[in-house]
């Protein structure tokens, strides 16, 4: 158990990805330790989304490793990489239309029941009838997470930025142990961004290891221990934000951007 424990969380290994000709990701190595805040920063096409599809298993690696939990993630699909504990949200925010705020919490359980993954509304069906305990879990995430006055409403009546929080809430319904965030500030105002700040804190305090990939620079330099930088692929930089902010290669590849204005 000491042995796991000090192993990084995840750990990828010269991951590679491409697209046709666009070298999408190239030999990225990084790792993430237990309980740490990670961001991944990097103009758009840098290939954050792309590596968050590689780890999820949403798209093979043509060369590479990734290790989760001292165990290779490799060769897995996606809802195989979720029973492993890691959870992701998207860029573009995607909740189910035509449930309830609950129902969408209640959903993202289903891993953890006996339901599977056959489809989300019959999931929802099976696990309404498997567990009460799924209602009652789906309420505390909605507690925790501030939105459990709205636990009845339909999800698409919540303001835009209420809605990616939804969208954490169902990933965290699956109890991860990683939770991979892809631009969870993009549509949010200032003060909603800092409400989310805080809330990425909360989880991580309840021992759920994070990786943020965000645009908002203030968000990523005030809640990140360390920070990767991509650009065309590749790894540019890796370190604290300080080291980050100052590093000369990485002010070089955001001219004209002032990514730390
Ligand atoms: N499914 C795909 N098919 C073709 N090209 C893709 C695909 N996904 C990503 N790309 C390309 O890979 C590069 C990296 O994209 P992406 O990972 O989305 O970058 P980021 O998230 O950093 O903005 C871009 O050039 C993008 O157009
Ligand atoms: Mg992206």
């Amino acid at each position: 158990m000491i042995e796991l424990s000090r192993q990084p969380l995840l750990k990828a290994e010269n991951l590679s990805k491409s697209f046709g000709g666009i070298h999408a990701v190239r030999e990225v190595s990084f790792a993430v330790a237990r309980g740490q805040i990670k961001g991944i920063i990097g103009p758009n096409g840098a290939g954050k989304t792309t590596l968050f599809n590689l780890i999820t298993g949403f798209y093979a690696a043509d060369a590479g490793a990734i290790y989760f939990n001292g165990r290779s993630l490799n060769n897995l699909v996606p809802h195989q990489v979720a029973e492993r504990g890691v959870a992701r949200t998207f860029q573009n925010v995607e909740l189910f239309d035509r449930m309830t705020v609950l129902e969408n919490v209640m959903v993202g359980r289903h891993p953890k029941t006996r339901a599977g993954f056959i489809s989300a509304a019959f999931s929802l069906s099976k696990a309404r009838k498997e567990e009460s305990g799924i209602r009652d879990k789906a309420m505390e995430i909605l507690n925790f997470i501030g939105l459990s006055e709205r636990a009845a409403d339909p999800s698409t009546s919540l303001p835009f930025g209420f809605q990616r929080v939804l969208e954490i809430g169902r990933a965290l319904a699956t109890d991860p142990l990683l939770l991979l965030l892809d631009e969870p500030a993009s549509g949010l105002n200032a003060g909603e961004t800092r409400e989310l700040g805080r809330l990425i804190g909360r989880i991580r305090d309840k021992g759920i290891t994070v990786v943020l990939v965000e645009h908002d620079m203030s968000l990523t330099m005030e809640v990140c221990d360390e920070i990767l930088v991509m650009d065309y692929g590749r790894t540019l930089a890796e370190g604290s934000p300080r080291e980050i902010q100052q590093d000369p290669e990485v002010i070089a590849a955001y001219l004209g951007e002032e990514p730390f204005a």
